[in-house]
């Protein structure tokens, strides 16, 4: 990745002023080129050696603490918080059918979750930073994470590696195409949902398709879990509070006129708190087992967790959103419900205060209409300098005045 342009020191300009027209076409030139080379969870070598020639050119010192991914720390010589910042890095196995110029180049791989995107700004974000590394009061960590689209993925390995251990908050951000693009969220409270696996086996007795009452049909009894399941969050859970319970397979069989022996299915819960979560996973498992039993079966339920809830800490949100106001005016502050969707900053930001914002990509205009996981999904790439004006102006408000230290 070349790099055309280096902020210059300047101690008159807020440090999100320092983000001009150049550094603006950098990031979309860093975006596009690392939107070619798409890489899976775990596998992202080729991103992290774009990653390490962009950062090479800024002329930071890298830290290498997992096998892909990057951490940069730009500290001055003050004392301050320590305030990371996770730029997620993987792609998905999608095969790309946007047409762009600059789509993936790697067969049934495609960054068709917008963290080419996160890369970029958070290469925006030192290039910025670096220039003013030394009048900085305090240190920004910013975190080139792995593997956020898989369960126990990149949040948990840095974790593990103590990436977070000396921080005191944590911020991350992601593209949203369903939101307009000019606008970006920062939310109090939930923003990301709780998200976990749950695997449900049916045991029945197999046998001739012609001769179903010397049988236990596990399929039958599937589709009346399946059925009952739709109940857990329509009558059991408080209808003032959100939750979903989705089956997304369904395995059974192998031939049409044979009773199989058992049914496999899997799927997904998503919550905005830990009573939710739970309730779910004990209800779903409280139905499995019972109307397994009504038709003579047997049902065990397995929970795999997922992420939790990724909430953000009330007084960065108010910071965030006076850097909204403050970077683009009070008209690109949106107000954003939480989403169902996860995202493993959760984990980030149950260790230590965060906050997560949803920036706005979406739009007619730049055709940005598909939502993220699709093949087609592509973003407004105006959303790239709004990112990094915001996080830059959120930054620095939070260093010049914590609200919130470890303690
Ligand atoms: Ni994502």
């Amino acid at each position: 990745l070349k790099t055309r342009h280096l902020p210059t020191p300047d101690c008159q300009q807020q440090w999100w002023q320092r983000v001009d027209a150049v550094l603006d076409g950098q990031v979309v030139e860093w975006r596009r080129a690392l939107h070619r080379r798409p890489e899976v969870a775990f596998h992202e070598f080729e991103t992290t050696e774009l990653l390490l020639a962009a950062l090479g050119t800024l002329g930071v010192a890298v830290e290498r603490p997992l096998e892909t991914g990057a951490v940069v720390r730009l500290r001055g010589a003050g004392p301050g918080p320590v305030i990371a910042v996770r730029a997620d890095i993987d792609g998905l196995p999608v095969e790309e059918e946007t047409g762009l110029p600059f789509a993936s180049v790697h067969a049934g791989r495609m960054h068709a979750c917008g963290h080419d995107g996160h890369m970029a700004i958070g290469l925006g974000l030192t290039a910025v930073l670096a220039a003013v590394a030394a009048e900085l009061p305090g240190e920004v960590r910013v975190i080139f994470q792995p593997a956020e689209e898989i369960l126990n993925g990149g949040a948990q390995a840095l974790l593990a590696a103590g990436v977070l251990d000396d921080v005191d908050m944590v911020v991350g951000l992601h593209l949203w195409s369903l939101l307009p693009a000019g606008g970006v969220a920062a939310r109090v409270g939930p923003v990301m949902a709780a998200t976990d696996e749950f695997r449900i086996e049916v045991r029945g007795r197999g046998g001739h398709g012609a001769i179903p009452h010397q049988a236990v049909d596990p399929i039958v009894t599937a589709a009346a879990i399946i059925g009952d399941l739709q109940t857990v969050v329509s009558r059991r859970l408080d209808p003032a509070l959100p939750g979903v319970v989705t089956v997304g397979t369904i395995h059974a069989g192998s031939a049409f006129n044979v009773i199989p022996d058992t049914a496999l299915m899997t799927g997904t819960t998503r919550a905005h708190s830990a009573t939710v979560r739970e309730l779910l996973h004990r209800e779903i498992g409280r139905v499995a087992e019972n109307v397994a039993r009504a038709h003579g079966a047997e049902a065990t339920c397995v929970i795999v967790p997922g992420v939790p809830v990724t909430m953000n800490d009330p007084a960065m949100a108010a910071v965030m959103t006076g850097a909204i106001r403050e970077a683009l005016g009070p008209d690109a502050i949106l107000d954003a419900p939480a989403q169902m969707a996860g995202d493993d900053f959760g984990f980030l930001a149950e260790r230590v205060p965060g906050c997560y914002l949803l920036v706005g990509a979406g739009g007619e205009e730049a055709g940005a209409t598909f939502s993220h996981h699709h093949p087609r999904l592509t973003i407004d790439e105006r959303s790239l300098g709004i990112g990094l004006r915001v996080l830059l102006a959120g930054l620095q408000r939070l260093m010049d005045e914590p609200v919130t230290t470890r303690p």
